[in-house]
């Protein structure tokens, strides 16, 4: 359509464009705002979806402070924000119709006018002013969808902001390390290390330890105080700011992640147990684990009385749809799951706390013998764990303090 403008009257196609200078401010305006918008709705949207997560994992915790209502009117506030948002969207990718009209209806009134005139003057016929009026409409509807095309990325790409950020982030090094390691003998030190989390205050700050293969440490100190943060660092969730952290003599920086942590039978604070059935729980991500081994290790783990108990035994489903579990049980499981796979080293975050006293004096009892010859960094705060231990080291702000050595417990 724009070749037969041309043909039919140059000069006349080429007014036209100066009507694009505005149109272009006007689209380019309109592109801002539904950049921004598109962004904001995303926002919004993810907002809703991470309230409803969590809100539906502390259910028990709303009901039990009787705050449904509040955390109704959050949620409905929260949708009520995207649902203004998204009509704002809607609202100004809706006026991109109207002003592709506008420009294109002073369009046609320029070509009438000027057009007209030379009809008048006979420099013209009226066929040929109908064809270009004609063609010119004929125009009108590719620019309208490329207008609205526009609008559309522009949404996309606002989104995509989001979505960039998420591709950014960097995978956790490690993987491609090539020093591996087959089993350690289970010698950790703790070299001069300082941490603190992202923008946090420091919680180690020039921290050192050494714990020899086979010796059993038991980190107590005050809520807070970085006796969690310290596993992370060993497992190596985190890595130090400064200082160095080996096993066997070996940076863990340059050691294959996942050799590294298969060294390790770790117990966190907050049992963490997966979806199916607790033989799936305790041999975890082992595809053919022996039964027998599965109900050593909930034996030692002093799991196995209740487990044998539940109708369908080890076979028995747990959370939703399935049993549900004490939180002693739970972490009797996970217990379960650190000592079946048989590692050189263990690593218990306050793994008997739920434990009632007998069961826990039971599982110091059964595992002395197996941790005897491993490496274990026990934090608690419970004398019967403490008694297991080779030394009792507390965990303050300037480091590490030897409390008590096997020796003087010998000595007593
Ligand atoms: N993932 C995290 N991001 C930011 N800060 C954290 C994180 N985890 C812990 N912290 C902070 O680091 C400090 C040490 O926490 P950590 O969990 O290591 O304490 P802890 O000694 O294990 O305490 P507790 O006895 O209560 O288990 C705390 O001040 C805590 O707020
Ligand atoms: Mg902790």
């Amino acid at each position: 359509a724009f070749i037969i403008l041309f043909i039919i009257d140059p000069v006349l196609t080429f007014t036209i464009p100066i009507l694009i200078p505005p149109f272009f401010i006007v689209m380019k305006w309109v592109g801002r705002r539904l950049r921004v918008l598109g962004r904001q709705v995303r926002r919004a949207e993810v907002d809703i979806v991470w309230m409803a997560e969590s809100d539906i994992e502390i259910l028990p915790a709303i009901k039990a402070f009787a705050v449904e209502g509040e955390h109704r009117s959050r949620y409905a506030a929260a949708i009520e924000k995207a649902r203004l948002l998204k009509l704002k969207q809607v609202g100004i990718t809706a006026f991109i119709g109207p002003v592709v009209a506008l420009v294109a209806a002073i369009a046609a009134i320029v070509i009438l006018v000027t057009g007209s005139a030379q009809v008048q003057d006979g420099a013209r016929s009226p066929s040929e002013m109908f064809a270009f009026l004609f063609y010119a409409a004929l125009l009108t509807r590719p620019v309208g969808s490329l207008a609205d095309t526009y609008g559309r990325f522009q949404i996309a790409k606002g989104t995509l902001a989001r979505l960039e950020a998420v591709f950014a982030m960097r995978p956790e090094p490690g993987y491609d390390r090539k020093r591996r390691i087959e089993r350690a003998r289970g010698a950790i030190a703790i070299d001069a290390v300082s941490f603190a989390y992202p923008g946090r205050p420091a919680v180690l700050t020039n921290a050192s330890l050494a714990i020899a293969p086979g010796e059993t440490i038991a980190l107590t100190g005050d809520n807070g105080i970085g006796k969690s943060t310290l596993v992370n660092l060993i497992l190596r969730f985190y890595q130090p700011d400064q200082g160095r952290i080996t096993l066997d003599g070996v940076d863990i920086s340059d050691l294959q992640v996942q050799d590294l942590r298969r060294q390790f039978g770790y117990v966190p604070q907050r049992p963490l147990l997966a979806y199916g059935s607790i033989a799936e729980n305790i041999a975890f991500g082992c595809p053919d684990p022996d039964p027998a081994a599965i109900e050593k290790a909930a034996r030692l783990a002093q799991a196995w009385e209740f487990i044998e108990r539940l109708p369908r035994g080890l076979a028995t489903e747990i959370g939703d749809g399935g049993v549900r579990l004490s939180g002693g049980q739970r972490q009797r499981l996970a217990l379960a799951r650190a000592l079946f796979r048989d590692p050189p080293i263990y690593i218990f975050d306050e793994a008997t706390s739920m434990f009632d006293l007998d069961g826990e004096t039971a599982f110091i009892q059964s595992c002395a013998d197996l941790l005897t010859d491993r490496t274990v960094i026990i934090i608690t705060h419970r004398p019967a764990s403490l008694a297991l231990a080779d030394r009792i080291i507390k965990v303050t702000p300037q480091g590490f303090t030897v409390i008590e050595q096997a020796e003087e417990k010998a000595r007593r």
